[in-house]
């Protein structure tokens, strides 16, 4: 049983909650503790110098961004520091690691990459396909069954494996897609594409995993999950403005570049989590967090999946059920007859309220046909972190239900307005 989390413990680490706004767009960026913040001044103020000198100072600053490897290293569980990588952006990280991957790609390799997925582990490497003729496949989302809601989207095991084949050099997908917010099982896949490509003869492939929207929520671990590469954004999940990769293969690592007082930020990520709960171990900290989030995602689906809400058209991008197999970072769009509002603009009214920020997110990463987004418009999204209070989603539903009332002329009766 996990352990339930001190939410005015858990707050009072981040001066920023106190003022009463309420964070909602947490998939952007995360708010920042002390802890992290406390580490990058004391840097600055007291360790500013060179490091890897002979100097007393020098060595204590060498010292600490040393640990800043240690952090990352902890946080993906990765077996050797050897195998981090800390750059400015998890997307600069993997072009850096790409171009490393270049004089060891053949023309008619082939790359599975996730439809919908990032950039960052998508569009690198496209870009390596168009230098080395690499060839392309998609692994599309399908709907899930039964659910009278189109968009209700997840990506299925079963749609991947068909795709590999004896060519197969890359497998790339994300932990937890920053639209969808289904959490996918990793070991599990990537066994079965491993299983898969042995059998069809498949000599090497590699597995990419990008955690950046998963890591605020879950526990990373590259070594259990048997993958290559793992992305990892530290602002996603409570440090500064920095990110780090895991490389399996050594040899193949680019080099770290971050400021140096960013990276001893870094070691602030892991005292913090750990404070969240008595047993100073980070799986009991993200099952505390896991238990919480799930209460943020019942009190909000409930609302957006609601037959009232179903009426003015309101459909949930991604899986609509609230359970651990999905993050609160949740994407609607309302549609409906000509009648909806459209995504940015529901955005734009619930940010002119003041108090709460959340935002509308394009959906042009997602190449796939056959899905009825409406992607010139984007999606609404509402992204909740662990410390987000089940009070806070009910103010923004309050909010919500102002905005969709708005556009109820549109042929709501007042009967059904009555219950959300
Ligand atoms: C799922 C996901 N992957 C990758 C990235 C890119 O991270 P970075 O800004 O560190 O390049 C983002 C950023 O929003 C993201 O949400």
């Amino acid at each position: 049983m996990a352990t339930t989390l001190n939410l005015t413990q858990t707050r009072s680490h981040f001066p920023a909650l106190s003022s009463g706004y309420i964070f909602a767009d947490n998939a952007g960026g995360s708010q920042i503790p002390r802890e992290v913040v406390d580490r990058i001044s004391d840097y600055l103020l007291n360790t500013n110098v060179q490091i890897n000198v002979d100097y007393s100072i020098s060595r204590q600053s060498t010292a600490r961004v040393a640990e800043g490897l240690k952090a990352a290293t902890e946080l993906f569980n990765a077996a050797s520091t050897n195998q981090v990588v800390l750059g400015g952006s998890s997307t600069a990280n993997m072009d850096n690691l790409v171009r490393r991957l270049e004089g060891d790609i053949s023309e008619g390799d082939e790359f599975i990459l996730m439809d919908g997925e990032h950039e960052a582990n998508n569009g690198t490497w496209k870009k390596l396909a168009e230098r080395t003729g690499a060839l392309l496949k998609y692994w599309h989302p399908t709907q899930v069954i039964p659910s009278v809601n189109p968009c209700a989207i997840v990506h299925q095991v079963d749609q991947l494996l068909p795709l590999i084949s004896d060519r197969t050099r890359v497998v790339a997908f994300s932990a937890c897609s920053n639209i969808l917010g289904s959490v996918l099982p990793i070991k599990e896949i990537s066994r079965k594409v491993r299983d898969e490509a042995n059998a069809k003869g498949a000599k090497k492939v590699q597995i990419s995993v990008d955690a950046v929207a998963y890591a605020p929520h879950r526990l990373i671990d590259v070594q259990d999950w048997d993958i290559d590469f793992c992305m990892l954004s530290f602002y996603k999940v409570y440090g500064p403005h920095a990110a780090a990769l895991y490389c399996r293969s050594v040899s193949r690592q680019p080099s770290s570049s971050v400021a140096h007082e960013l990276v001893y930020g870094t070691t602030g990520i892991v005292p913090y989590l750990l404070s969240l709960t008595p047993l100073n171990n980070l799986q009991s900290t993200f099952d505390a967090i896991t238990l919480h989030e799930e209460s943020l995602l019942q009190t909000l689906l409930g609302f957006l999946t609601h037959p009232k809400q179903r009426k003015r058209g309101v459909m949930i991008v991604g899986d609509e059920t609230s359970d651990t197999t999905r993050v609160p970072t949740v994407s609607f769009v309302v549609q409906g007859n000509g009648t909806g509002i459209e995504s940015k603009e529901i955005v734009k009214m619930v940010n002119r309220r003041g108090g709460v920020g959340i935002r509308w997110y394009n959906y042009s990463c997602f190449t796939a046909t056959g899905i009825p987004l409406p992607v010139e418009n984007g999606v609404a999204r509402i992204s909740l972190v662990h410390y987000n209070t089940v009070e806070e989603v009910h103010k923004i539903i309050e909010i919500l239900e102002d905005t969709f009332a708005s556009s109820d002329s549109n042929g709501l009766s007042d009967s059904d307005s009555s219950s959300t």
